[in-house]
Parts: C-alpha cells; sequence; structure tokens
C-alpha cells in the first residue's frame, strides 16, 4: 500500500500560486488569457482564506466599469479595439491592478516617487501626439512590469508603479501602427508599434483613458465612422449624445459626488427660493434643488438634453430653449438666484451672458457657478496656450464606446472675476471643494486622485443693488421675452 505524498504548506501552495500569477499577467497569450487569471486569483483567495473570490474579482471589475459579457477582454477589446494584438496584454495589466492592490504583483523594477509623480501627471498631456514604443520607453523608462511579448511586432502593455501598492499604476498600451500617414514628434516613423492610449489605473473606465491620435482612429475604425473631430457641425453635440451624457455622468465620482454635491453645499438652504438653472442639461442639479423646496426653471440650448429633462422632471416643470449667448427671456429680477453648473466655459465671451443673468435676478441674489478650473485646461494643453490669453481647447469625450468631439473656453482667473465684476457681481466665494467622502469605499482611487488636484472652480457672487450697463439696457416688458 503506498503511502500519501507528503503535501506543502500554505505558504508554499500560496508562494507558487503568486508567481505562477506573475507569469500568466506578464504572457497571457501563452498562459491561457483571462480564465486562467481568474482562477488562479481565486485560488489565492482561498488559500487566503477569502471566500467567493470569483464573485470579488468581478465585483472588483464592475467597480473599475472594466467588466462585460465577455470579462475584462471583452470590456477592454471595446475600449482598446485590435484584437489578438492590444487586447490580452491590456486585460492583463487591469488584473495586474487587483494583484499589486493585494500584495501578489512583483515587479521588475519601481520608480522612485517623485518620478512616479512626474509620470503620472505629464502622461496624459504627453499621450496628445502620436508616440512610438521607443518613445515610451526613452521617457519613462524601462517598464515595471511589461505585459505581452517582447517582440517588435506585436501590441503589448508597459506598467510603471512605484514602491507604495497605494500608488494607482500608469499603463500604456501599445499597438501596430496604423497607416494612415500620422503626425509623430518622434524621430523613428518606421516603428511599427505606437502608443494608443495611457491609463491611469485606479479610475473606472473610459475616464482612465487618454488616446492618441493613432489611438483615436483605431476605435473611429472600429466604430466605422468617419474621425468627426474636423466637422465643427459636430462639435458640443449635446443634442446627438444626450442620453450616453446622461448615463455616464448620473452616478459618476466627478458629477454625482463633487460637482453637484458642491453646488448644492454652496446653494445652502433653498427653500421657496426662485432659481433659474442656466445650462440644466437633463437636469440633476434642477431635480436636486427642487426636492429641497426651491422654485426651479430649467434652460438649456440643447433639445435632445431637455426632452431628458423633462422625463426626469415632468410635465409642469418650466423647461425653456435658451442659447446663454442671447437675452433670457425672463423679466428683471424674476430670480433669487442663478445656478450654471460646468456651462460657462462653453461661452467665449461671458459680458453679455453675465449682464442678462445680472439682469434677471433680484439685488443681493445669487449667481452659483462651476467651470473647468483654469489651471487643468491650461495644463493639458499641448503646447500650452498663453495662459493670460483667453483660448480655445478641444478633445474628444469617450461617451457609451462613440467619440464626441468637445470644444470649450479656457481663461485665466482674472479674466473671470473681472467679468464677474463688470457685469454687476461682489465676488462672495471661489471654492475649490473636496468630493464628497461617501465616494471614498465608491471608488478609492479615483477619489484619492480627485482629492488631490484640481478639477473644476466654484464661484458664489452677490448682484449688487444696480445691474451694470442697466441704464443702457432698459427693460420694461416685466413678462417673458
Ligand atoms: C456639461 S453639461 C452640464 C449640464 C448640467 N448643468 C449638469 O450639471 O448636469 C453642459 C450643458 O450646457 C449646455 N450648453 C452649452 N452651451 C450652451 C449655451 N450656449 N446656451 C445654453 N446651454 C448651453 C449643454 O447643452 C449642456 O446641457
Amino acid at each position: 500500500m503506498s503511502s500519501s505524498p507528503e503535501l506543502a504548506t500554505a505558504e508554499e501552495i500560496h508562494a507558487h500560486l503568486v508567481e505562477q500569477l506573475n507569469g500568466a499577467l506578464r504572457r497571457p497569450g501563452v498562459w491561457g488569457n483571462e480564465l486562467t487569471l481568474r482562477l488562479l486569483i481565486d485560488h489565492l483567495l482561498t488559500v487566503e482564506r477569502e471566500p467567493d473570490g470569483l464573485d470579488l474579482v468581478r465585483q472588483e471589475m464592475e467597480r473599475r466599469n472594466a467588466w462585460s459579457a465577455r470579462g475584462v477582454t471583452g470590456a477592454v477589446i471595446d475600449r482598446l479595439p485590435h484584437p489578438h494584438v492590444v487586447d490580452h496584454p491590456a486585460m492583463a495589466s487591469v488584473y495586474a491592478e487587483l494583484a499589486n492592490d493585494r500584495g501578489w504583483l512583483h515587479p521588475d523594477r519601481t520608480l522612485d516617487a517623485d518620478r512616479f509623480t512626474d509620470l503620472r501627471e505629464s502622461a496624459a498631456a504627453w499621450a496628445a501626439y502620436d508616440r512610438t514604443l521607443q518613445e515610451v520607453t526613452d521617457a519613462f523608462g524601462t517598464p515595471s512590469v511589461l505585459f505581452g511579448p517582447t517582440s517588435p511586432v506585436h501590441g503589448k502593455t508597459l506598467g510603471y508603479l512605484t514602491d507604495d501598492p497605494a500608488e494607482p499604476m500608469v499603463f500604456f498600451h501599445i499597438g501596430q501602427r496604423l497607416d494612415l500617414g500620422t503626425e509623430t514628434t518622434g524621430s523613428d516613423d518606421h516603428d511599427p508599434l505606437v502608443l494608443i492610449a495611457v491609463r491611469h489605473g485606479g479610475m473606472p473606465l473610459p475616464d482612465a483613458l487618454t488616446y492618441t491620435p493613432q489611438g483615436r482612429r483605431r476605435l473611429q475604425q472600429a466604430a466605422d465612422k468617419p474621425v468627426q473631430t474636423a466637422d465643427p457641425a459636430q462639435v458640443n453635440d449635446y443634442d446627438g449624445f444626450a442620453e450616453a451624457y446622461s448615463a455616464e455622468t448620473e452616478n459618476s465620482l466627478v458629477n454625482a459626488y463633487y460637482e453637484r454635491p458642491a453646488m448644492l453645499a454652496l446653494a445652502g438652504d433653498v427653500a421657496g427660493r426662485r432659481i433659474l438653472d442656466a445650462g440644466c442639461g437633463t437636469g440633476p442639479l434642477t431635480a436636486a434643488l427642487r426636492d429641497r423646496g426651491a422654485d426651479v426653471t430649467g434652460i438649456d440650448a440643447s433639445t435632445g438634453m431637455l426632452a431628458l429633462a423633462r422625463q426626469r422632471l415632468g410635465d409642469d416643470a418650466p423647461l425653456h430653449v435658451v442659447d446663454l449667448r442671447d437675452p433670457l427671456p425672463f423679466a428683471d429680477g424674476a430670480f433669487d438666484d442663478v445656478v450654471a453648473s460646468l456651462v460657462l466655459h462653453y461661452l467665449e465671451d461671458w459680458g453679455p451672458t453675465l449682464t442678462e443673468i445680472r439682469r434677471v435676478l433680484r439685488p443681493g441674489g445669487r449667481l452659483i457657478a462651476s467651470v473647468d478650473h483654469p489651471f487643468v485646461a491650461y495644463t493639458i494643453s499641448d503646447p500650452r496656450p498663453d495662459y493670460l490669453a483667453t483660448t480655445s481647447y478641444s478633445f474628444d469625450w469617450l461617451l457609451s464606446g462613440r467619440l464626441v468631439p468637445m470644444k470649450f473656453w479656457r481663461k485665466p482667473l482674472h479674466t473671470m472675476t473681472d467679468a464677474f465684476t463688470a457685469a454687476g457681481f461682489r465676488i462672495s466665494t471661489i471654492s475649490e471643494p473636496q468630493p464628497d467622502p461617501a465616494a471614498r469605499d465608491l471608488f478609492p482611487d479615483a477619489f484619492q486622485d480627485l482629492s488631490t488636484r484640481p478639477a473644476f472652480l466654484f464661484f458664489v457672487l452677490e448682484a449688487s443693488s444696480k445691474a451694470s450697463g442697466a441704464d443702457d439696457q432698459p427693460n420694461d416688458d416685466p413678462g417673458a421675452k
């Protein structure tokens, strides 16, 4: 009768699984791709006495918005289309974040804190141009972890990290060059491998991704659509993407746990106040103000956005199609407050709009506004514009898998404050708030990121007793225009 072999200890099994996981993350194609990663992680969690490992993996990936009917691979293919070249390494890089969080990832090297901070802060702006693989490693050094084959023709992902597992990783997704005669800044236009997108770990897809021009073309090809960015008629097409915008922003960290709560906190007790929501979009702030007892009117230039606001707010909500560059269809002093949430940065000249907003406010009434923080708009532009000038900047939002071209206006801070005072407002508050602490557990890494960088700037302005230019523009009609 043969005796039973001596079994490995739990520590030995754990070490073996960690070693296998590191191999499978680096060469997912050789190891059997996503299923292997999931099973290895499930085994590791079992050894660590965590039950329901596969459920935990799915929940982790859902939290990152990186889950689909085909697992992480499916979610990644949708965002980084180029099957069999980019997808497996990119998929593995998402699992590597989980491995890093759990202390299982064994990097080949780590970056010191300062170097990593530089990389994390510069990577997205740097990716505004097409870059070769060689340029990536020239700029940022050899990766901490290389996901995918070392061959010079196969797609791969380069991951960078520090010794601190709390620091989200940064990834460079590399794929084969599309033969489109793109501009690169680099010396070697014949390098077959180019950067497709930079991904900031810890953030949910798609916000985590910044695409190069090559990456954007790839997405467009996959969607079988022409590149849209050159068509000004399509820029800021809120009618066209109203549903997708609403879906992406309804519960997002930036909108639901940062911008809206900040606006509501600045508004304070609004019960019984007559409020105009200028640029109300689909009406999430309108609804929140109304829930707090305010009497709210919404205006927006987009009929598509207003149609969704109508569904949200019901038939009796006063909603009007109004372009904020035009005179407002309200009587002087009709409102106690105007809220303008993330809309003023669509306007090149704030003067006429602010004058009209001042006119429809009663003396002592408030304008509460949020805009893109001028430092963000300045630092993401490459090359950097003249900070002191008003300049436009453009980029594409990825909404529900579709790229939509956007154009905004950036102003230096003093131009904003000058415009407010010229229109007859007194600045009562300039605020750079923190996100709602309730989001810390929901979006741990993105929360940390948003808590430590500029995103939006908030103002509370008080309407002085006499509107600027009121003598020049009398308004005798107390009714709607
Ligand atoms: C980023 S969305 C914000 C919507 C809403 N305030 C919110 O927080 O959900 C910007 C909104 O401004 C509107 N908008 C842009 N330019 C406008 C203009 N010139 N006049 C009126 N609305 C405008 C868009 O249609 C869109 O609904």
